[in-house]
Parts: C-alpha cells; sequence; structure tokens
C-alpha cells in the first residue's frame, strides 16, 4: 500500500513535490485550534500497517508540538506501521548545554519527546555545534538534508563576485559547503553573544575584500541581530551593501524589515519555515531523503 502524508497547515510548498516524488497519499489532516487555543486533530483516512509520514515544521514549537504529539498519538492508536516526521525545520537545537547552573537543557528533552512519539526523523541543516550529530540526541534513525548546494546554485546565478561571509565558526560548516560548491571565497568572522537580540563581531578580516558582494550566510536568522551586525560592519569596511542568506526564515516579529532598514540589499532563506523571504526550494531534497527512509514493501 502507498504510504500517506500528514501535512501540518506550514506545508503548502512542499506538498505536491513530496506527493508526487514519494508516490503517496494526502492523507489530509484535519487540524484546528478551538477558541481556547486548544487543538484539535482528525484523520479519517485507513493507516492501518501503513507507513505515514507527517509533515511539520517546527518554527514556534510552542504552538506546534501539542497538535504533533497528538497526531503520532492517534496514528499508534489506529494502528499504524511506522511515522516518519519530516521537520524542515528542527527548532530547540541550540540550548545544547547548561550555559549557566540551573539551565534546562531543551535540545535534550525536545529529543526525548519527539523520539518518543516518532519512529524517525527527516531535517534540513539542523543547528549541529556542540552536539556533533542528531543521534546524540535522538534515540530513532534521523536523515539530514543539506542545503548548501541550491545556496551556492542561487549565489552563482544571481551574484557577481560574491564574497561569502559566516558569522561565526558555527556557521562555518554551512559556509565551506555553499563556498566549496563553486569555488567562492569565504571568510568566518568572531562573533561574541551579548544577550538574545545582540552581539559583537569581530570583522576585521573584511577590509581585504573590497569590490566583493557580500554575501552573509547563516543557519537560522531570528532576531537578525547577527546579520545586521555584520551588514553594518560591511559598510563600514566600505563593502557593498551586502545579500543576506539564512537556511531557516525564524524571523521574529519585524526582524526582517529591521534587517532592510540596517542596509541588506536582499534578504533570501529557503522554504523550510515559509517566509516571504523564501527562493530556495528544499522540498525535492526532502523527497529524496524521505524515499530513503520508506521500506521497498511501500511501493
Ligand atoms: C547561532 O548559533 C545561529 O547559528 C545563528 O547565528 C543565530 O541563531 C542567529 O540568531 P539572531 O538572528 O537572533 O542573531
Amino acid at each position: 500500500m502507498k504510504p500517506i502524508v500528514f501535512f501540518f497547515p506550514d506545508s503548502q510548498s512542499i506538498r505536491d513535490v513530496i506527493i508526487n516524488k514519494i508516490g503517496a497519499e494526502d492523507g489530509r489532516l484535519i487540524y484546528r485550534q478551538f477558541p481556547d487555543s486548544e487543538s484539535y486533530v482528525r484523520i479519517t483516512k485507513e493507516v492501518e500497517d501503513r507507513e505515514c509520514i507527517i509533515v511539520c515544521t517546527l518554527n514556534d514549537p510552542g504552538n506546534k508540538i501539542l497538535p504533533l504529539v497528538f497526531t503520532c498519538k492517534l496514528l499508534r492508536q489506529m494502528r499504524a506501521r511506522s511515522i516518519c516526521l519530516v521537520a524542515p525545520y528542527l527548532s530547540y537545537m541550540r540550548q545544547d548545554a547548561e550555559f549557566n547552573s540551573g539551565e534546562a537543557v531543551t535540545s535534550r528533552y525536545f529529543a526525548e519527546l519527539l523520539s518518543a512519539v516518532c519512529d524517525s526523523l527527516v531535517t534540513v541543516d539542523p543547528h549541529l555545534h556542540r552536539i556533533k550529530a542528531l543521534s546524540d540526541l535522538y534515540t530513532i534513525p534521523c536523515r539530514v538534508v543539506h542545503s548548501g548546494k541550491l545556496i551556492a546554485s542561487w549565489i552563482k546565478q544571481h551574484i557577481n563576485s560574491p564574497l561569502i561571509i559566516g558569522p561565526d565558526e558555527e556557521s562555518e560548516q554551512w559556509v565551506s559547503s555553499v563556498a566549496e560548491a563553486h569555488g567562492i571565497p569565504s571568510l568566518v568572522l568572531r562573533k561574541k553573544r551579548l544577550g538574545d537580540v545582540t552581539v559583537d563581531i569581530n570583522a576585521l578580516g573584511l577590509l581585504s575584500y573590497k569590490g566583493y558582494t557580500p554575501v552573509i550566510v547563516d543557519d537560522i536568522i531570528s532576531s537578525g541581530g547577527t546579520m545586521r551586525d555584520i551588514v553594518h560592519k560591511c559598510l563600514e569596511a566600505g563593502l557593498e551593501h551586502p545579500v543576506c542568506i539564512g537556511i531557516h526564515a525564524v524571523f521574529s516579529d519585524g526582524s526582517h524589515g529591521e534587517l532592510f532598514a540596517a542596509g541588506a540589499a536582499d534578504i533570501v532563506t529557503t522554504n523550510t519555515i515559509p517566509h516571504q523571504s523564501n527562493k530556495i526550494n528544499v522540498g525535492e531534497l526532502l523527497a529524496g531523503a524521505i524515499s530513503d527512509l520508506l521500506s521497498p514493501a511501500a511501493d
């Protein structure tokens, strides 16, 4: 029997490619919130002994995690053979250590929660830094999809004389995969975080790159503080207005406009989280990774 896919509302831009590429049925998940914000979930399709896939990107996790867990529990109750969670953006990856005594290491708790309700996980470029692999957190099989080559192709098609800039050593993995794909020069800066939205970035290296178009690449744009600081430093160094590329368009309220106001020439993201800045489509990559996880008998 065909696998069956349940899409949460944020998955519109990848729905068709996933359905078509893996030859799955659309499970037409019925999901809504009651006026008091409790969640209603209903599945009307037959799922017994079928491979089930849930697509739910996990930005805004406070609102999404309960309906997701309810959907997994419902599928179990309805005797699904397996549940694969496709979370194009996987949140709760940054609090991966107890930075101050008494802090919850929420990366670990979140992984325990998801590992308890799903059988496998597919995601795009999770924020792995101190923790080197998802298998160090998650006890279920995980597939990670990398968007570096797609980002590199976008840069190659749209930008003359690019210089790829990474904000800090954590970004080195994304910067090098993007830069190496087309032999583009790159520079990784040093960042000190001063608070939730303020950072201090040492950008002295920029002075040697006059004449290039700065392209700042990071995995997450959240408050936009990191990107804004580098935009300012590029302009102070006499470089052109930079293009800001983020894999995951988390964007807290107002941060997208503030980044343009700071001097970004353009802001580009992948569609792991729906946003007006999405210009790079990771749907095919995700569909390939989901196919790898399905059993051959699912065809
Ligand atoms: C940091 O660890 C991440 O790679 C990003 O640099 C960070 O999440 C960006 O956050 P913000 O936009 O709030 O500066």
